[in-house]
């Protein structure tokens, strides 16, 4: 089967295999066939497909979003790994569950996010995340994972590392305020937003209408340009390496991260390395966003694989800066 509808990127690329599972006991029945090589597909917003894939594709569909627990201040909700990550939202905004408003409209499913640690305008997926029910294929059984096992980082976590292809994501718990939100406004853009709409005491829902308003403006839609958003990470540097380049260039911009660690913006390196917009027939640079690659329409996932390559190149002879792709290369 083509698997170019089942990702955002849009490229095409042949399984030869292609399976669906919507509960436990159907994960099960897959793997008691041994299907090697396999990999798990989500929402496919993560990944880049370069070549044909002669091995099984396991589409996780487990759905359902239901209460785990509930006290006078947070309700956790336990949902299914297939379910999309965006409706998710707007269930909860919807209800007045708090704390996943900043995340809205990132594509791809529930049980992706804790994989990569989704993050967006000052909240990571980390913050609100109670526990994941895995199903470990060598063990044949099922583990609960909470917060402090899950190794999360910036864009990491352990199930994208040591326990890569060994664990399958079933369902997520995450707590929620049901009153007294917080709200998280740090980053200039939401404020300017705000102030734009004209809203004074803001609700979680206005948070939400604020980023889906932002990330409309600088990032494709994935049902109209394919791309996997961010294509590459943004780099951690040293304090020692980052005081060399910003006598260099005082406009670069910086966020701690860390003790004795500065992360820069991938995007403006890549900027300043003259690619933004570029663009090569059916793929390229995306024009208001040089941190995302685009699809414009039949482009090949090699291609574009080694346009990232070229960037990489041009980023590190520039400044001297190493560039790590966000994106899964299958
Ligand atoms: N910038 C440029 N040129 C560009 C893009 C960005 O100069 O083409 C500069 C901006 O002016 C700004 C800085 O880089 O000073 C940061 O830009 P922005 O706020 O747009 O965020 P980002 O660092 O490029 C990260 C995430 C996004 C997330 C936004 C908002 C990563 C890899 N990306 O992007 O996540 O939405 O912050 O929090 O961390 C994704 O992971 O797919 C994704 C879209």
């Amino acid at each position: 089967i083509n698997l170019k509808a089942h990702t955002t990127f849009g490229v095409d690329s042949r399984a030869s295999k292609f399976v669906r599972f919507s509960s436990l006991d159907e994960l099960k029945e897959i793997f008691a066939l041994k299907p090697e090589p396999f990999m798990i597909l989500g929402g496919g917003s993560n990944m880049l497909l370069t070549q044909d894939y002669d091995g099984w594709v396991i589409q996780n569909q487990i759905k359902g979003i239901e209460v785990f627990k509930e006290d006078d201040d947070y309700i956790y909700l336990k949902v299914g790994a297939g379910e999309n990550w965006h409706e998710f939202v707007q269930y909860c905004i919807n209800h007045n569950y708090g704390g996943v408003e900043n995340l809205s409209l990132i594509p791809g499913n529930v049980g992706t996010s804790p994989m990569q640690n989704i993050g967006a305008y000052g909240v990571e997926i980390k913050d609100i995340f109670d526990h994941l029910e895995a199903y470990l294929i060598n063990e044949q059984t099922t583990k609960t994972f909470h917060n402090s096992e899950c190794n999360f980082g910036y864009r990491e976590s352990i199930f994208k590392r040591e326990l890569k292809n060994k664990a399958v994501i079933t369902h997520v718990c995450y707590r929620l305020t049901k009153k007294n939100h917080v709200l998280k406004m740090s980053y200039g853009a939401i404020q300017d937003e705000l102030q734009k709409q004209g809203v004074e005491i803001p609700s979680i829902k206005d948070i939400s209408q604020a980023v889906i308003a932002i990330r409309q403006s600088k990032l494709p839609d994935p049902k109209e340009i394919g791309n996997a958003g961010s294509f590459f990470k943004n780099p951690v540097i040293s304090a020692g390496e980052f005081e060399l380049l910003q006598s260099k260039y005082p406009e670069m911009p910086n966020y701690p991260a860390g003790t004795e660690k500065v992360k820069l913006a991938a995007g403006w390196l890549i900027e300043q390395s003259g690619w933004k917009g570029k663009t090569f027939g059916n793929f390229g640079v995306h024009k208001k966003q040089a941190l995302v690659l685009v699809n414009y329409g039949g482009a090949q996932g090699k291609d574009i694989y080694d346009l990232s390559a070229q960037i990489i190149e041009d980023v590190r002879a520039k400044f001297g800066v190493e560039l790590e792709r966000e994106v899964n290369i299958i």
